[in-house]
């Protein structure tokens, strides 16, 4: 029989570009995706896998215990992607309470649920369950925020800002006491920004194509200056999947491509694409940018150092922030 492995959140923007990619590569492995669909999830995100004969959809909480611990049993499930977060600094400083129970608790239930059905005893692996891998996906917020020089590496120590990031550094911290006490077999990957199709219009870079195209204002945080390191989507799928398979129990690894742009550059980027693709009928797209009171505790620099994973495992990325923007646009000018 196929291993089960469950991926969590996979109706949102990262897991919705990682699940057809995953699924389509591994016909061997039997693919369940449990989201609970909330704002954040689409459905139509998955179109693509319908005819995919290794995967199913279930719809669900991951801050249920009952239900988690019997989706593991009733799927034999010997393999976890979690994805499933509550994602937004700012609906985390207007309602931190779900970033709480779905990011911190969730992510307790996924790993009890684990080590119930791999592990016999702390660091006694049940027969049969040798490989079986709990992967996280977490963020390179919960470094805090950096100055106008240096890297987050992997050992530089955690100082979260925000509830989300809080949450999410919370939820590592429990990755990481399940190998320490129970010898679970764990990775995880803290990740920068990341940008592509099936993004949620709430968060920047479709915020401003939606805001464009709609010919609205475009809120900009305080001066526009906060650096963010930009990866295209499909380039932290193939970062999870090698961690997933090839990382080492217990590790963390850092995902970020070296594309470090301001807000303000982000923004000027996508006017002028449009500019091209789509033009006003007067004006610049530019002309729509509006300058907003800035996110309280806005973290200053985000900038990854990715040289573990580039040495140990071999992982580039392979899309540069020029081409996979205009790839970005596209998608947004020909499905929304
Ligand atoms: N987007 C980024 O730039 C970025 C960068 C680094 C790390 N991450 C992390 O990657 C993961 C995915 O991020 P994303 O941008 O795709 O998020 P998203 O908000 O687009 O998607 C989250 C998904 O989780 C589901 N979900 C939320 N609560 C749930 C619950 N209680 N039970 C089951 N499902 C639930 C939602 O329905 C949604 O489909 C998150 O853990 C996030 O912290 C994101």
């Amino acid at each position: 029989m196929p291993a089960t492995i469950l991926i969590t959140g996979g109706a949102g923007f990262i897991g919705s570009n990682f699940v057809p990619y995953f699924a389509k590569k591994y016909p061997q492995y039997r693919i369940i995706n449990l989201d609970k669909l909330t704002y954040a999830g689409n459905s139509d995100n998955l179109k693509e896998c319908a005819t995919l004969e290794n995967y199913s959809f279930v719809q669900g909480d991951i801050c249920d215990a009952r239900f988690v611990e019997d989706l593991f049993q009733k799927y034999d499930v010997r393999g976890v992607i979690h994805f499933a977060a509550e994602s937004h600094v700012d609906n985390s400083i207007s309602g931190p309470r779900a970033f709480i129970e779905t990011n911190i608790v969730g992510t307790f239930n996924l790993l009890e649920a684990a080590r119930k059905n791999w592990m016999t005893a702390p660091g006694q692996t049940r027969e049969g369950y040798e490989n079986a891998r709990f992967h996280h996906i977490s963020t390179d917020e919960v470094y805090g925020s950096l100055g106008a020089n240096g890297y987050f590496k992997e050992t530089t120590p955690y100082a979260p800002n925000s509830p989300y990031s809080a949450s999410k550094a919370s939820s590592d911290f429990l990755v990481r006491a399940y190998f320490h006490t129970f010898g679970l077999n764990v990775t995880t990957s803290n990740c920068s920004n990341n940008y592509g199709p099936k993004q949620h219009p709430e968060k920047l870079i479709p915020k401003i194509i939606d805001h464009c195209l709609n010919e609205k204002p475009i809120p900009i945080y305080g001066d526009g200056k906060n650096v963010r390191d930009w990866l295209f989507v499909l380039d932290h799928c193939k970062a999870i999947d090698l961690i997933f398979h090839n990382g080492k129990a217990g590790e963390t690894y850092n995902v970020g491509g070296h594309n470090e742009k301001n807000n303000l550059e982000i923004v000027n980027t996508i006017c002028a694409i449009l500019d091209e693709k789509r033009p006003r009928k007067s004006g610049k797209y530019d002309d729509l940018i509006t300058f907003v009171k800035d996110r309280a505790g806005h973290d200053k620099r985000y900038a990854i150092d990715a040289t573990k994973l580039s040495t140990e495992l071999k992982w580039k990325a392979e899309e540069t922030f020029a081409s996979g923007i205009v790839k970005t646009v596209n998608w947004y000018l020909e499905n929304k």
